[in-house]
């Protein structure tokens, strides 16, 4: 089957904030196709892949028609022809192409869209699902753990807290299937505590209850209330994962917590986040600082031990060079790998090799604003990531990735796969 580009086109469609995105589809000589769409973040670090929008009057100046011409031209001029199972080479032509540090000429949107839609393309031109392509040479595969958001705060929920996720990971389940039923259950649990309380105000960006809480507090009292009554023990079956995202409301080590109604500095931050830690079941805790704050960082990963995931998202931007630095310092000791905050693939696949050479954990995430593609689950399972994060167990740009993650256990099942994630919790390092 021919693996030449033969046509490289874009079309706007719209993501799950109903404002418009990107999707490419690449189609080779012989009639093979691969086709993906750029998500979009809220709480976006200063470091990522920049999207091209067009401003103005139009869907709140969100509208993509440039990213569409640069794929549609520029994008489309420099692919066709190419053998699309060169994914390093055609990435690095684009980001040549492109010529910008954070890729604002062509747009991280155009460029993502495309990057991906090369993969999707590569693996069909070679009659394979996605993962498997990915995962060529590995022996090895597993599922991811699900990571999923019960309440949305932050940037997401208009500050209704400072807090942007309130998530719970299925610790005690035995495989991936088990950890959604348990998930599916904490989460009924969680709105049904919510509407007795009359709290219930709707969903937040990602599909976690809308949090009508008076303080961060309240939310992971909440929370752990939701695991009890579905029936689990916290910390031993289910386990709360939090992002912090505090460099949404922190910035030159000073932090304003609005629900709060206080100003703290880094050092209060840090004291707060670990009597939560003391307080409460919480196995992994991402940005807990802001993401100039790598002082800050690296204390809190000293204080809150090995065995507590300290995450870094915004403060590392899904970037090798900023990973490896992180971990010389000691600043964290997981990797949130997004691929639109690194532009490419292949930047995203050193993103992610550099935190295994550093001995950190990987967990794969969307964004806050996603569509129906389910790339990540592959990349996730492909690669071979700890954990998967998109969102909460509601909305269908959101379950139509934990279900892509089912019907990928079925085909691992088939290949003798382990369904179950690699290691027990809490973790044993690397
Ligand atoms: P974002 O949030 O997609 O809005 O940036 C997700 C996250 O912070 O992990
Ligand atoms: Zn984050």
């Amino acid at each position: 089957m021919s693996s030449l580009i033969k046509s490289v086109i874009a079309r706007r469609v719209w993501d799950s904030r109903g404002r418009p995105t990107v999707e490419t589809e690449i189609t080779l000589e012989g009639g093979r196709t691969g086709r993906a769409i750029a998500p979009a973040g809220a709480s976006t670090g200063s470091a990522e892949a920049v999207d091209l929008r067009d401003g103005g009057a139009a869907f709140g100046g969100h509208d993509v028609q440039g990213a569409l011409r640069a794929v549609n031209g520029e994008i489309a001029g420099l692919l066709i022809g190419r053998d699309v199972t060169d994914q390093s080479g055609l990435d690095a032509a684009l980001i040549e192409l492109d010529g910008t540090p954070n890729k604002h000429r062509l747009g991280g949107n155009a460029i993502v869209a495309t990057s991906m839609a090369i993969a999707h393309a590569a693996a069909a031109s070679q009659n394979l699902p996605l993962w498997r392509y990915l995962g060529a040479g590995r022996a090895d595969f597993h599922l991811p753990l699900p990571e999923v958001q019960i309440f949305g705060g932050g940037a997401h929920a208009g500050r209704r807290v400072d807090v942007q996720d309130f998530m719970v990971i299925a610790v005690g389940a035995s495989d991936y299937a088990q950890s959604l039923e348990w998930t599916a259950e904490v989460y009924r649990a969680a709105g049904l505590l919510m509407s007795e309380a009359g709290l219930l105000a709707g969903v937040a960006d990602e599909g976690g209850w809308w949090p009508a809480f008076d303080s961060n507090e309240q939310a992971l009292d909440f929370l752990l209330r939701a695991i009890e009554r579905a029936g689990y023990t916290p910390g031993q079956d289910v386990a709360i994962s939090l992002d912090i995202a505090a460099t949404d409301f922190g910035r030159k080590g000073q932090y304003s917590l609005a629900r709060d109604g206080r100003r703290i500095d880094s050092d209060g931050m840090c004291e707060m986040l670990l009597g939560w830690l003391a307080r409460y079941p919480i196995v992994a805790i991402e940005d807990p600082l802001a993401e100039d704050d790598a002082e800050g960082l690296r204390k809190f990963t000293a204080a809150a031990g090995p065995n507590v995931e300290v995450v870094a998202d915004d403060f590392i931007c899904t970037n090798a060079a900023r990973i490896s630095s992180a971990a010389e310092r000691g600043a964290c000791n997981t990797a949130l790998i997004k691929p639109n905050q690194a532009g490419t693939l292949s930047e995203t696949r050193a993103a992610f090799d550099a935190a295994h050479a550093a001995g950190w954990e990987t967990i794969i995430s969307a964004r806050s604003g996603e569509t129906e593609d389910v790339t990540i689950v592959h990349l996730a399972v492909g690669w071979g990531a700890k954990q998967l994060k998109v969102g909460s167990f509601s909305r269908s740009e959101r379950m139509a990735k934990w279900n892509e993650g089912l019907r990928l256990a079925a085909a691992l099942e088939q290949a003798g796969g382990r369904l179950a994630p690699r290691e027990s919790f809490p973790w044993g390092r690397r």
